[in-house]
């Protein structure tokens, strides 16, 4: 029986691996200009850190982790584990962890990362996706244009990939307790509303009445469309604030809306958040997204009496599929070419030995190349071999070239042949390369 890749996973195959390492590549770029390091941290973690962080009755915690059991005997801890299902608890428990507070008065780090949810999969939704994150942490993260520069590189990532026509839009959720003001406001509004709606949104509304507003149920999203929400959480601080974020954004050309029903599904943001969506993916059209998430150092046992700043974070991450498929929507597909400076090939069986060693000289001198295993394929065959791979180069080993101690030396982009000595191979080949 065949056994394939569990559902809502996927291999990601040679010749998709470019667009993947383009993205990489861009994105280490563009991170190292706005001041960012890497962060790797685990892929899995205390089940424990995700319920204090994301918040126990989000989807993500209670619907959606992917727990990791240990076989070993007698190791009912080691049941209390789950393969992280984002990036910014892992970054929050890194910083706590190592105190990089201590020495850092703002830390900028970044990630690429396989995160892991158990969700239906769907396009563009799957249980192992891959994310590149920035979490900006410290007591100099308290700051509005720090919004607006995390917004900002976010947007100029997708553009930086070769995206368009996304669409981005900002929310303030305001400080912790005008974040508890703005639910009271809401349950008290809906309180008369929701009793013709389904048992989940009842439920929502219950555990945790923010998620009515992202709720995909028709019912209830007309319920929720017809709320004027603007900005009454919002205490004059939270309001200022957020007028700052949208200055610092204006400043710096970000288009945006702002849009009063946003207010993503983790539990640990505060002040600002902030989505971007494509339309042409259908109903998973979130790229991206992300917010400030002031209070999560401390609730998670960090947080510095040694200084008399209070610790800030903000970030986001955008999800590597639906960037890759936003690209293909859009016919700006990377495609990955395989390419190799020299294949040789063997005339007959017995010089297969020959071109063995003739290879590996080559390589030693840093030129890559390679042969074919096929004991003794026609000329023809490996020829073609050589044409796949991308050779620049074909080097023979015949009878003639044997007892010339020579090699027999083809330019593939030129069509041109020579002969060469076999002692001038490798300066032959390096000056054309
Ligand atoms: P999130 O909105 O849960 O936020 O995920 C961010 C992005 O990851 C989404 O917009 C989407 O592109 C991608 N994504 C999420 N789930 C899936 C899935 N099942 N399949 C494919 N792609 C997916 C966070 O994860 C926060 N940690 C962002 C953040 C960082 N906030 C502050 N710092």
């Amino acid at each position: 029986m065949k056994i394939s890749s569990p559902r809502g996973t996927s291999d990601i195959l040679p010749d998709q691996i470019a667009a993947w390492q383009a993205l990489e590549q861009t994105a280490r770029t563009l991170f190292k200009t706005y001041g960012y390091s890497e962060i790797r941290t685990p892929v899995f973690e205390d089940t424990g850190l995700f319920k204090r962080s994301l918040g126990e009755t989000t989807e993500v915690v209670n619907k959606q982790l992917l727990e990791v059991k240990s076989q070993r005997e007698g190791a009912a801890d080691d049941a209390a584990f789950a393969l992280r299902p984002e990036g910014t608890a892992s970054v929050v428990r890194a910083y706590n962890q190592y105190d990089l507070g201590r020495e850092e008065f703002l830390s900028k780090l970044f990630y690429i990362a396989p995160m892991f949810r158990g969700e239906r999969p769907q396009k563009g939704r799957l249980r192992q996706f891959h994310q590149i994150g920035a979490e900006a942490i410290g007591r100099g993260a308290d700051h509005p244009l720090l919004d607006a520069e995390i917004i900002a590189l976010s947007v100029e990532l997708l553009k930086s990939f070769g995206l368009s026509d996304f669409k981005l839009k900002i929310n303030s959720l305001g400080s912790a307790q005008d974040k508890q003001k703005f639910a009271d406001w809401l349950r008290a509004e809906l309180k008369d509303k929701i009793s013709h709606l389904s048992d989940t949104c009842k439920d929502q509304y219950e555990r945790n009445v923010f998620r009515l507003l992202d709720s995909k149920d028709e019912d209830c999203k007309k319920v929720v469309q017809g709320l004027n929400i603007g900005t009454r959480h919002l205490s004059d601080s939270g309001l200022k604030y957020f007028e700052e974020v949208k200055k610092g954004l204006d400043q710096l050309g970000v288009a945006y809306e702002v849009s009063s029903q946003l207010v993503r599904g983790l539990d640990y943001y505060t002040h600002t958040v902030f989505e971007i969506s494509y339309a042409g993916l259908g109903a998973q059209d979130a790229l991206g997204a992300g917010g400030r998430y002031n209070g999560l150092i401390e609730q998670l046992g960090g947080g510095d009496r040694r200084f008399p700043e209070p610790v800030g974070a903000i970030g986001f991450a955008l999800g590597m599929e639906r960037i890759l498929l936003a690209l293909e929507a859009q016919g700006k597909t990377v495609v990955s070419k395989p390419s190799i400076d020299v294949f040789a090939v063997a005339g007959k069986l017995e010089f297969e030995k020959d071109v063995f060693a003739l290879v590996n000289l080559l390589r030693e001198n840093g030129i890559s190349a390679d042969m074919d295993f096929g004991c003794g394929r026609a000329v023809k065959k490996q020829f073609d071999q050589a044409n796949k791979l991308g050779a620049r180069f074909v080097l023979v080993l015949g009878e003639e070239e044997m007892r010339h101690g020579t090699v027999g030396f083809k330019n593939m982009f030129t069509g041109d042949q020579t002969d060469v000595p076999r002692n001038e191979i490798i300066l032959k080949i390096k000056s054309m390369l």
